[in-house]
């Protein structure tokens, strides 16, 4: 499986702080998804033209199965994360965002001002994450098993229709 992490932020792609986030999207999948997994890495500012096109790029151009981007879906000026997902997508899975919202207020009640958007491109997957690091874990232990599920009906082994057409 390929997976493309995409950290938006101003300050890391300026060198200021190091990214933190990026790295956390790959031990953590690494960790719940568990398979033999790649991954490209991409970091850009928070450009609503330079982060679509670094999304089309790892779902066209790299044919990544999973895209997972971090920073920038929140409510500052600069936080344009989710409209530059919005119109790179094709289908959008409202669902991931509004989850991981709810199952983190429990925990981290300003999880509420994050606006991350999901959806597919082609055959790709795309989620928003939050920027902090440890949000970015968080939120993909929530989201692990429909990633899961949603990779497989990407892929085109949804195991539903198999039950249905089984003899
Ligand atoms: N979600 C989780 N699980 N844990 C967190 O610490 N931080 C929140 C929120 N979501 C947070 C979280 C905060 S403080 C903000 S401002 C928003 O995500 C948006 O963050 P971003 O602009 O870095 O994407």
């Amino acid at each position: 499986m390929k997976i493309g992490r995409l950290t938006i932020s101003d300050r890391a792609s300026a060198g200021v702080y190091e990214d933190r986030s990026g790295p956390e999207i790959e031990r953590a999948l690494r960790e719940f998804l568990g398979a033999d997994v790649e991954f490209e890495q991409a970091l850009v500012p928070d450009e609503t033209e330079l982060i679509s096109a670094a999304l089309r790029k790892l779902a066209d151009a790299q044919a990544c199965d999973l895209v997972v981007t971090t920073g920038g879906t929140g409510v500052a000026a600069r936080d344009v994360t989710p409209e530059a997902t919005r119109a790179v997508l094709e289908k959008e899975l409202p669902g991931f965002g509004e989850i991981m919202r709810v199952r983190s207020f429990a925990r981290t009640p300003t999880a509420v001002l994050s606006r991350a958007a999901a959806g597919t491109r082609g055959r790709t997957l795309i989620l928003n994450l939050p920027g902090k690091p440890s949000a970015v874990r968080e939120c993909l232990e929530i989201l692990a098993p429909a990633i899961r599920e949603g990779l497989a009906h990407l892929r085109g082994d949804d195991p539903h229709e198999k039950k249905k057409t089984a003899p």
